[in-house]
């Protein structure tokens, strides 16, 4: 999907480890890349960026000018986490992360949601098979915009407002992305739109008239509405009815957590920061973990199946299979948990097991 030129000859990855246990899993990852990399018969060159908590500490610099013009001019970037105990939160969230994807225009976070083996799931009686879905998130609007004010702060009057906002084109090239999807991932071919029509009444009917808008030009997809409430309850009850869910940026980010959880964990959940037309943004979408960091204990398979969502992404399809594929055998054959520190093995261990089921 997109229109974006690739490379064929080398790849050209940026890779930014970031904070916490974020070098530990992306080293990981870059294991397993340069492995697979020999047996599809591909190549590529990263270039490392030095963002994140601690450089900001050091420097007071976030993403600088001069970083954010190579970074669009590459043809993938994998990211390893951002977030620093010592900062205040929201600085390196709004200054990097969110930064990157909005300056880049990454405007889908594409968050699959996929059981690899039953054991590891918290519910009960569910099979592999019945969590399989595909969450869309709107990644460059919304509440995420940061549009709002303050009115009369510090006094007992103060008021805090935060608008949520929502443009037809912004909507429209979520649902249009997500519908392509749908089509493209041709599993049950059910589009459920994730909203709250009954109460946020502007948003949510600008979503619901662009989602029956472009709904009448894929008549081959199944289209159904569920409520956000709603959709966070059927995820616990009913997660085999998604097949792929579209939603705004707030609803989407707090759905994936969920969806984490059912698929394992955060030691298994990756998503990608898409911009179809440009450069995308790959993470494992579990934090920076301080509390782990250093051990050799952090569940690498996140940022592992980051990486194999990125080579999708660069067009080695093949090998992007081979490592989604290596990284269910490793799950349904050895690991004891997807936790940290409970694997029954070590975070580089890990990345080795799933080199030798490539
Ligand atoms: C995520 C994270 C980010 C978000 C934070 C760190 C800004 O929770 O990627 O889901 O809210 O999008
Ligand atoms: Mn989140």
């Amino acid at each position: 999907m997109g229109t974006k030129e690739r490379n064929e000859e080398m790849h050209r990855i940026a890779v930014i480890a970031g904070d916490g246990t974020g070098p530990e899993v992306i080293k990981e990852g870059l294991k397993v890349l340069s492995a697979i990399s020999k047996k599809a018969g591909f190549k590529y060159e990263t270039v490392d960026y030095d963002l994140g908590g601690a450089r900001y500490l050091k420097t007071k610099e976030l993403v600088p000018e001069s970083v954010l013009k190579e970074l669009a001019k590459v043809d993938a970037i994998y990211l390893g986490a951002i977030g620093h105990p010592d900062v205040k939160p929201g600085i390196l969230e709004q200054g990097i992360l969110l930064k990157l994807r909005f300056a880049l225009d990454q405007y889908i976070n594409l968050r699959p949601v996929k059981l690899y083996n039953a054991n590891f799931c918290p519910l009960k009686d569910k099979k592999e098979s019945d969590i399989d879905f595909v969450v869309v998130r709107e990644n460059s609007e919304g509440l995420y915009k940061g549009l709002g004010e303050f009115q009369n702060k510090d006094t007992k009057d103060e008021v805090a407002i935060q608008i949520s906002h929502n443009t037809r084109k912004g909507v429209e090239r979520c649902i249009r992305y997500a519908f392509e999807y749908t089509k493209k991932r041709n599993r049950n071919k059910k589009l459920t739109l994730c909203g709250k029509t009954n109460v946020l009444t502007f948003a949510w009917d600008l979503w619901q008239r662009t989602f029956n808008d472009v709904a009448k030009e894929y008549k081959d997809i199944t289209t159904d509405y569920a409520h956000v409430d709603a959709t966070t309850m059927w995820f616990v009850k009913n997660p085999e009815w998604f097949d792929v869910i579209v939603t705004d940026n707030m609803f989407g980010d707090i759905i994936t957590d969920l969806g984490a959880m059912i698929q394992g964990g955060m030691g298994i959940a990756a998503g990608g920061n898409i911009n179809p037309e440009g450069v995308s943004m790959f993470e494992p979408i579990g934090g920076s973990a301080p509390k782990y960091t250093g051990k050799n204990v952090i569940n690498p398979l996140a940022a592992i199946c980051a990486m194999g969502m990125m080579l999708e992404n660069l067009g080695e399809e093949k090998a992007a299979k081979s490592v989604e594929d290596a990284v269910i055998k490793v799950v349904k054959t050895k690991l004891k948990s997807l936790a940290a520190g409970k694997m029954g093995y070590s975070t580089t261990e890990v990345g080795d097991l799933v080199i030798k089921n490539l």
